[in-house]
């Protein structure tokens, strides 16, 4: 399929359109639905302003080789070019697990300007692998959260800030105080926090529980209920919502933190729910024990956002893992403001947060919130490619500021072959 990346100008709020870069003319941009195991082509063509510059799309979650998983510094796509992403579908020769990816924007030092600007979309794999009874179709409902701050003509304009850039209004898909009109049975709310730095915490208006079925990383091993969820920039949550018994009522789903409801849900029919939540979902699979520990400490550093006190810099690399071998991650946040871990390539599980055990629903992610003074272990098994990947907060504005390095997957050192062992020649006897 074909992607133009365009400047349009979206309606939002009431009054002018809001003028956004955007993949396929809307924001968020056109939502890529693909079963898993098959080869997926996209080609993005780069239409902005060429004051934009080049632009690299990053599949967040996705299993790509390096060229194909949007560097911020290389395999660009300049104004006027147009490039072609191949997604496998495959992860450690199996089907990638169905979840919610989301692919935006990567560029060294902008991505936060070119997310803000409207440069995110979502990429939903379908996996036959997972059970066929949770809520599908018309009762499967991706909503992607981000906030923006309008000026009095309804533009964005972006104003960097190394501690991040939020606004006062809440989008959700892109539309501004939204309602949707359900049924009293269950629905599955894939939900994506797309904001640049703005973190949430969810609860529904009813004081309901959310049944958490899955993460970034797919499915859980079992559900987990929840009446709140705290989620930081880039982090999926996957949860099943019952609306039964709430016939004719307004529920709400609401972010403490603002004290803003951000989605109406108004329950105006009786509806029979054929749906299950089954008591076990998706083992997790077995990625073996690490042999390797790296800490990485997500800091601050002569008034810059740092990994291990450095800042982004393309020419360094700080990592070497071998292809087909496990590592142990530690990460650390000295800082007093909580940042969200993301590692690209692979998938990790959860070792220990605070030297205890991990939250239930946090088995398996790519990103991971860390508050000031948490430590977080995670195990992670590098699979299928090696070259280069990025390690970094998915705060952009720390992102962009230095808080990102990247690590290289190495070929595994080729077993010693054994030299040929000359024939001992006979020696004159003396
Ligand atoms: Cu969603 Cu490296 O990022
Ligand atoms: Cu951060």
């Amino acid at each position: 399929m074909s992607i133009g990346i365009d400047q349009a100008c979206v309606q939002i709020l009431d009054g002018p359109c809001t003028n956004m870069w955007t993949y396929g003319g809307t924001y968020p941009g056109l939502t890529i639905r693909r079963p898993t195991g098959q080869t997926t082509n996209v080609t993005f063509s780069n239409n902005l302003d060429p004051a934009v510059g080049a632009l690299t799309v990053h599949n967040h979650g996705n299993h790509s080789s390096p060229e194909n998983d949007g560097r911020p510094n290389e395999f660009l796509i300049g104004t006027g070019e147009s490039r072609t992403y191949t997604y496998t579908g495959l992860e450690d020769g199996v089907n990638e697990r169905g979840t919610m990816h989301f692919y935006h924007d990567h560029l060294m030092d902008v991505t936060g300007r070119n997310v803000w600007m409207g440069l995110a979309g979502l990429y939903i794999i379908d996996d036959p692998a997972d059970p066929a009874t949770l809520p599908s179709g018309a009762f499967d409902l991706p909503l992607a959260i981000a906030d923006r701050q309008f000026d009095a003509n309804n533009q964005t304009p972006y104003v960097f800030d190394p501690d991040g850039v939020t606004g006062d209004k809440i989008l959700i898909n892109g539309v501004y105080q939204p309602y949707f009109d359900v049924g009293d049975r269950k629905y599955r709310l894939r939900i994506l926090n797309a904001s640049n730095a703005r973190i949430y915490n969810l609860t529904l208006s009813t004081g309901d529980s959310f049944i958490q079925i899955g993460t970034e990383s797919g499915l859980l091993p079992a559900p987990v209920t929840r009446t709140e969820m705290r989620m930081g920039p880039a982090e999926r949550l996957d949860v099943v919502v019952d609306f039964a018994g709430r016939l004719a009522q307004d529920v709400y789903l609401t972010d403490t933190l603002t004290g803003m409801q951000l989605l109406q849900f108004r329950v105006t029919q009786h509806l029979v729910d054929d749906s299950t939540i089954p008591p076990t979902l998706r083992s997790l699979p077995d990625i073996g024990e690490p042999t390797v520990t790296r800490t990485w400490d997500f800091d601050k550093t002569a008034g810059h956002w740092t990994i291990n006190g450095l800042r982004f810099d393309p020419n360094r690399v700080d990592a070497r893992p071998v292809l087909g071998t496990t590592e142990k991650w530690i990460f650390t946040n000295p800082t007093g403001r909580p940042h969200t871990v993301h590692i690209h390539d692979v998938a990790q599980q959860c070792l220990s947060r605070n030297g205890g055990p991990c939250y239930p629903y946090e088995t398996m992610k790519e990103t991971w919130y860390l508050d000031p003074s948490e430590t977080l272990e995670v195990k992670l098994k590098f699979t299928d490619h090696i070259g280069m990947y990025m390690l970094h907060c998915h705060m952009i504005e720390h992102e962009d500021d230095g808080m990102m390095t990247q690590f290289e997957v190495i070929a595994p050192r080729a077993a010693p072959t054994p030299r040929p062992r000359p024939t001992p020649l006979p020696r004159p006897t003396p």
